[in-house]
């Protein structure tokens, strides 16, 4: 009997090592595969096409005798599985990561022959046809960005993929990079050779082992296919703001992950000097799929301006975690409610924060929404990498809004002062708030004031107004999205979810 179990790290952190030396021990040949992204079923075993799980070692004999309780049934036509459109993750759970011939047989390199076939500009054409978006969050279109750069004159260009997968709830870029990451390699190549770049670098986060570890592999592989394109992998240290490009770039150059201001944009004068084409991993991840079957096919799917799908992931208080990749206009509700299978604890959702760290906290009222970028604009969110954290009534609010001051605080690059400044005194002012409220009331004498010469009093709507106030100047005077989006969460927080703000406090103080 041939069993398949991920090696992916989720997978082996839920027990799948142990849970594969069963079958071993049991006569059957167990093959690694990469995960379908079922988070709450890992570690799960395939055979024959029948999945089970979540397993543990004790459960190998029943599975083989035919008489397992955790049988979910063929694995394709799981409903989480089979209401996806799987673009970028079509061979999820289906291919050994490290396997050539796996990848070969399963449509890779079918988009890069397309891209060879039919030229440089016509590739970026395709993608520019296809609508792909930046998929880091800002939602920047790739063909722009990629004409920029092949339009720029120099004698070196570069691609570098933004790996440093920083946001609370995501781990798309992760699995591709465990479970595909030829696919990577392919998207790299295709966008080197659409722009003229000779090299490539993969900026992985350090927290990543397995991820660094298969990537690594996948370009000593590949190297023989790729020629004369180069590509590394790159370990950053650990620094969430490292995510954002320019600082990204100057870690790769060995200096501190400082932000860089813009302009110049790292198009003309990216890593080096040199034009560089910086774009997520599920950005170049994308790239394959629209070169093997064509931009139109991909810009069929979606919403709006927001074209073809989204993996997106959904984590937190949930029933069922995992990756879900779709057509962008699928809303909040049913992502959260059909999908997601509602809270784990089982009690009602309360907030639902979407694009990671530093997006929006939304209530259930914010169900309606479609997933893409500018309607959640519209609603002051973002769906940034598409991070779903999902939170039950028992989540108190103002300390999720401390928390994000506090995130930023610790993450702040430091160089401009809304938001090295701002941050702290934003920690210090929503400890005001939530002692004023009567959220942490032994603590009120003994927190710092915002003004060091005079003792000021204010009364809690004042702190309020201030904390709307600071906002708006870390949203409007910050140089980058991690000062400038930190308010994103605290407002939300704030307008969303009142009461945990003393709003009963201070509608009786007003009346
Ligand atoms: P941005 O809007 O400044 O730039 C987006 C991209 O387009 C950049 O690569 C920029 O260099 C490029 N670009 C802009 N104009 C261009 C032009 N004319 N030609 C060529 N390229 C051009 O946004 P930024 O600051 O890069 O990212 C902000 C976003 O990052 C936010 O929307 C947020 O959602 C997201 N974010 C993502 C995180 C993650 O972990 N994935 C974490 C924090 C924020
Ligand atoms: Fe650095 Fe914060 Fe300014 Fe961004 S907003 S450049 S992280 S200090």
């Amino acid at each position: 009997t041939v069993v398949r179990i991920s090696d992916d790290a989720l997978a082996l952190a839920c027990g799948a090592d142990e849970v594969a030396e069963a079958f071993v021990a049991a006569g059957c040949t167990v093959e690694r595969v990469s995960s379908w992204g079922m988070h709450w079923l890992e570690p799960l075993a395939e055979i024959d096409g029948q999945g089970f799980g979540p397993l543990e070692p004790g459960d190998v004999s029943a599975v083989l005798a035919g008489t397992s309780p955790k049988a979910i049934g063929a694995i394709e036509a799981h409903p989480f599985i089979a209401r996806q459109q799987r673009f970028t993750f079509a061979r999820a759970g289906k291919t050994r990561p490290l396997s050539l011939e796996d990848y070969a047989e399963h449509g890779g390199w079918q988009g890069l022959a397309k891209a060879r076939e039919v030229g440089p500009e016509a590739t970026i054409a395709q993608v520019t046809e296809s609508g792909l978006r930046g998929r880091g969050g800002a939602g920047f279109p790739a063909g722009i960005k990629w004409t920029t750069v092949a339009k720029a004159q120099a004698d070196r260009k570069y691609i570098v993929c933004n790996a440093d997968e920083g946001d609370s709830a995501t781990f798309a870029d992760r699995m591709v990079m465990e479970g595909d990451p030829f696919m990577l390699v392919e998207g790299m190549v295709i966008a080197a050779h659409a722009v003229g770049a000779q090299k490539g670098y993969i900026y992985i986060r350090s927290e990543y082992p397995h991820a660094i570890a298969k990537m690594e592999a996948a370009v000593r592989a590949s190297a023989h296919l790729i020629a004369p394109f180069e590509l590394e992998v790159r370990v950053g240290a650990g620094a969430y703001v490292c995510g954002e490009e320019t600082s990204l770039l100057n870690s790769l150059e060995g200096k501190r992950g400082e932000v860089r201001a813009k302009p110049p944009l790292p198009a003309l004068e990216g890593l080096f000097g040199k034009p560089t084409v910086v774009n997520n991993v599920l950005t170049l991840a994308a790239v394959p799929w629209i070169m093997a079957n064509g931009a139109a096919a991909y810009a069929a799917v979606g919403f709006g301006r927001s074209k073809g799908t989204m993996p997106i992931q959904i984590a937190g208080n949930v029933k069922h975690g995992g990756l879900f990749e779709v057509g962008f206009g699928i809303t909040l509700g049913e992502l959260v409610g059909d999908i997601g299978g509602g809270t784990a604890s089982g009690r009602p959702v309360r907030a639902v924060q979407v694009g990671g760290p530093l997006g929006a906290y939304h209530s259930p009222a914010d169900f309606h929404l479609p997933f893409d970028y500018e309607a959640f604009a519209a609603a002051d969110g973002l769906i940034g990498h598409a991070g779903i954290t999902v939170f039950d009534d028992t989540a108190d609010m103002s300390r999720q809004a401390r928390f994000a001051m506090e995130f930023c605080a610790a993450e702040s690059c430091g160089k401009c002062t809304p938001c090295r400044i701002g941050s702290t005194r934003g920690v210090e002012l929503i400890d005001r708030i939530r002692a004023r409220s009567g959220r942490v009331p032994d603590k009120v004498e003994a927190l710092p004031q915002m003004h060091n010469a005079r003792k000021v009093e204010r009364t809690l709507a004042d702190e309020i107004v201030l904390l709307e106030d600071l906002c708006e100047t870390m949203k409007f005077g910050s140089l980058c999205a991690l000062g400038g989006f930190t308010p994103y969460p605290v407002l939300s927080a704030l307008r969303n979810f009142p009461e945990d703000f003393g709003a009963d406090l201070t509608r009786e103080a007003a009346e």
